[in-house]
Formats: structure tokens, sequence, C-alpha cells
């Protein structure tokens, strides 16, 4: 099915989107497990390099089992264009390459996942480029923190772990009024709950390594967005620079993605039940779930998002001691800090995903050490509440 039929409905294109059919008729999509490809003759190869004629040159440019999963993914998204990557790391890396130069300000949400501050604040910002992070959720401190040179506007909504909202239409409003570019992690709703380009954002990022894939199998990412930053400027860092997604791993993406929208739905159902009965409980300090009405941007996340999601932080009372000691009292939930898989995971923010941060970066995030994320997974959900001890 060609991407041009986007007559489709969502979960049509999800399973179907991008996948061209060999003459060998195959029903699932084939592994391309090939670094290069043969050419009728010599000057076949030179007009494929010279861009004279369309087609598969060597695969670290273009692959047909990462372009199924590219166009699927762009489809997916509302956007023209795709770029897969080794992981979403590289995707971030390939997007700054792609987008920025030496003298541009990024302004970014200081509630981002811990490997991305970093990126931004100690490799980065090496190149010239100049970073502020702000708060996600206060739209006039981004207003405000707009200068001249602003070239880009970075945030995750909801944020890990703390899933706080970013309002995405209007930090689309104010990157466009000052033509700066608005990117969105989209990494815990995917585009079966959140389509940030329909909001008016730019570019889309992904992890796939979480929900695209949903079984905890690969790493991967992609930037999505349309031809001209995507296809060619972020395209262009990955041909020549080469964090490319492995044709093997955008086959296991591709069959996550054939069940994105119904794992997502369950898992926010699963999520909420979670999120619900915490609340009640009284070892219980505080519980950050946008599927809770007393979540402050309650009705952002109604309004942005079909659905909550799968991530429910809460803080215990006590310290660390406490938080460690509910996680190793677990035993079904796996302690890793991976998140966005069928099996339910628990992770200690403060010393694993966030310990790189300096103490202050993380208490001014709110990262605190009584903090507990959950990505709640797939399991019956009375299972789940059984593992986690609150000792009350
Ligand atoms: C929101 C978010 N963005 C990006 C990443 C980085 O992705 P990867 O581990 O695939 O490089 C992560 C990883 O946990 C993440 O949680």
């Amino acid at each position: 099915m060609q991407d041009s039929e986007n007559r489709y409905s969502f979960s049509t294109r999800a399973i179907r989107a991008g996948h061209r059919r060999t003459n060998e008729g195959e029903q699932s999509e084939p592994i391309f497990t090939t670094s290069s490809f043969v050419f009728e003759n010599a000057a076949q190869a030179a007009a494929r390099f010279a861009y004279q004629e369309e087609g598969n040159v060597y695969s670290r440019f273009t692959n047909p089992t990462v372009r199924t999963f590219e166009e699927r993914l762009a489809s997916l998204e509302g956007g023209s264009s795709c770029v897969a990557t080794a992981s979403g790391m590289a995707a971030i890396l390939s997007m700054c390459l792609g987008l920025l130069e030496a003298g541009d300000h990024v302004l970014t949400s200081q509630s981002i996942f811990g490997a991305t501050r970093l990126l931004f604040a100690n490799i980065m910002s090496r190149f010239g480029v100049e970073f502020d992070f702000v708060a996600l959720d206060d739209v006039d401190a981004w207003r405000r923190g707009m200068r001249k040179n602003t070239k880009l506007l970075f945030l995750e909504t909801p944020a890990n772990p703390l899933t706080e909202l970013g309002d995405i239409a209007s930090l689309a409003e104010i990157a466009r009024s000052k033509n700066a570019l608005l990117a969105v992690d989209n990494c815990f709703c995917t585009p079966a709950l959140q389509r940030p380009l329909d909001l008016g954002a730019h570019i889309v990022i992904h992890s796939a390594t979480k929900y695209l894939d949903g079984q905890g199998r690969c790493v991967g990412g992609a930037v999505v967005g349309d031809e001209e930053l995507v296809g060619e400027k972020v395209f262009g860092i990955l041909r020549t620079a080469g964090p490319s997604m492995s044709p093997f791993n955008a086959w296991v993406f591709l069959k996550g993605l054939e069940t994105l929208q119904l794992r997502m739905h369950a898992i926010s159902e699963n999520a909420t039940r979670l999120a619900q009965w915490l609340t009640g409980q009284s070892a219980v300090k505080r519980v950050y779930y946008p599927g809770l009405e007393d979540h402050p941007q309650y009705e952002l996340a109604c309004s942005q998002q079909r659905a909550s999601g799968g991530i429910v932080s809460f803080e215990v009372n006590g310290g660390r001691d406490a938080a460690w000691r509910l996680i190793d009292a677990t035993e079904l939930l796996s302690i890793t800090a991976n998140l966005g898989d069928v099996k339910t995971t628990i992770t200690h923010p403060a010393s694993t995903t966030h310990s790189r941060w300096t103490e202050e970066q993380r208490e001014s995030a709110g990262i605190t050490e009584n903090l507990i994320r959950i990505s709640v997974g797939l399991e019956d959900i009375n299972d789940i509440m059984a593992d986690i001890r609150l000792g009350d």
C-alpha cells in the first residue's frame, strides 16, 4: 500500500502503509539484509550516485525495509518525510546536526530525557549552539525566552518522568511567529495518541525503542517532518554521518506498529487504573499521571491527547531508601530503565535515567529521591497492583 492512499484510517495504515509487495508475493514485509545494491551497469551506478536516477545504492542511505518503516511512520504522524535512525538519541542528534549551526539558539524544556539534556548542554554546546532551559508548562516563559537567533524549540510531552505537558499548539504559534522550528519528542504518546504535526509542530522525534517496538526488543529512532527539513537536511546527515537503522530492527518496528493503536489504548486503561489506585494509598505522597483529574494540565491532556498513556510516576513517603525498598520488593515488574514495553517496568529515575544530571538540575526538574516511575504494560492490572507493596 502506497502512502498516497491516505484515505485509509490510522489502524489500516499502521498495518499496511509503505509495503510494496515484491514479485515473490510475500504477505509479511521482507527483511532486506544487504549492505549494498547491485547496478545493471556502470552508467546506472554513476546515475544513482549523481542523484540522476532514483534507487538504492547502499544501506547507510536507504534500504527497502527501513524505507517501509519510514513511510509507515510518516503516514501515521501525518508527515511527508521520515528518516529512521539507530536510536532515539541518534534521531535527536541527526536533527540537531541537520537543522542547527554555530550561533543558533535553542529553547528547550527543562523536563526532558536525561541523555537529551546532556547531548544539548555538554555536546552540542561545544559546537557553538546555545541552549536555554525553560519550564515545560509555562508558555510565557517560552515566549520570554525567544531570542533573535532562536532557531529551534524542543520539548517532550508528556515529559519523562513527571508527565508534565507542553501546549503544542501555543508553542508552535510562538515558534512560527519568530521563524523558528518546533520539535516534539512524541515518544510517550506515539501517533496513536497524539499527532504534534497536526498541532503545528515542524518535527516529530521518536525513540522507536519504546512503544513503536512495544516489546522491548530493539533500539531505534526516527525524525518525521517535511521533505525539506527531514527529507533533505536530516537525511543529508544520515547519508554522510551514518547513524542508520538496521533492516532487521526496522522490520521489528514494522511489526510493532501493526498493534500500536490497540496497545496504546489498552496500556492507557491499565495506567489509569494504576494511577487511581495509587492515589488512594497512604504510603504514596503524590501521583503524576495526565489521566488524573487533579493533574494540573488535565484539560490540556484531554484536548491534545486521545488517551493518557502508560507512564505513571509517584513519590513514596520517605527518601531513596523507601523508593528502593518498594522497587526491590517487586517480583513481577522488571527493574529496568526502558519503557514502552508490554511488560511493566519500574525505575528509580534519580539514580538511573537522570543520575548524570547534577543534584541541582534534578531538584529544579522535580526528580526527587523518593520518585518511582512505572511504565505500565499489558499484564493483568490486578497482578501489577499486587506486586507494588506499599506496606499499608
Ligand atoms: C523521551 C525519550 N526520548 C528519547 C530517548 C532516547 O531513545 P533511545 O534510548 O532509543 O536512544 C528516550 C529513552 O529513554 C526517551 O525516554
